[in-house]
């Protein structure tokens, strides 16, 4: 009996250690190949989904898109919340109205990009992810173009960026580019 929990346990840890090693090597390249991009935010963020374990960089693409989606759905939350706060002036309101506009957009066009990437079309998951990823950029712009503006989005976008990074680095290994 002793050599079958042996074995059962070989085999537990090594396919452990395959998956772990995916996300590890796929990171690594990932934010080798884009300076926004950290290392440990691309492993955490795949580790700490529960679906990451024993996937291949397929299903690793679609995990990072769903995480995509649920960051998007919160940040929007977030926006809609500080529409309602005192501390924003008129200015930043309407910057913050254009960003709650970006942000709900982005959510249909990364349900797109899962439907694109499932029938393996990754030209268009590619566009539809960068289109997605440029609401970040639009969004802190506002805040930009007027000088004092407190643009309180900063660590929900980096994060955001981070996960479309992570999703267009993956596509791009995948389609061989
Ligand atoms: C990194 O981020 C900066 C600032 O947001 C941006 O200007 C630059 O184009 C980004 N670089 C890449 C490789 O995405
Ligand atoms: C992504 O989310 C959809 C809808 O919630 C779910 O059906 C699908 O299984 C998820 N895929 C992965 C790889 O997590
Ligand atoms: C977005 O996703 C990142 C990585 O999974 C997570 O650390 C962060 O808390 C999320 N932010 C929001 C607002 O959901
Ligand atoms: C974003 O928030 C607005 C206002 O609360 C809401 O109308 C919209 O449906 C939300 N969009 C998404 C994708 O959750």
């Amino acid at each position: 009996m002793r050599w079958l929990f042996f074995i059962t346990f070989l085999m537990l840890f090594h396919s452990t250690m395959g998956s772990e090693d995916l996300i590890q090597l796929s990171c690594k390249k990932a934010a080798a190949g884009d300076p926004n991009l950290s290392f440990n935010f691309c492993v955490s963020s795949l580790e700490a989904s529960p679906r990451s374990h024993g996937a291949d960089l397929e299903q690793l693409v679609a995990i990072t898109l769903n995480l995509t989606i649920s960051n998007a759905t919160s940040i929007n939350s977030t926006i809609s919340r500080l529409l309602v706060d005192k501390r924003f002036d008129k200015y930043a309101k309407e910057c913050l109205q254009d960003c709650l506009e970006l942000y709900s957009d982005s959510v249909p066009t990364l349900q797109e990009a899962i439907g694109a990437f499932q029938a393996k079309d990754y030209d268009k998951a590619n566009i539809e992810v960068s289109s997605a990823m440029d609401a970040s950029t639009t969004c802190e712009d506002g805040f930009k173009e007027k000088r004092g503006e407190v643009y309180p989005l900063k660590k929900e976008n980096h994060n955001f960026c981070q996960l479309n990074a992570i999703s267009l680095a993956f596509i791009n290994t995948l389609s061989g580019t």
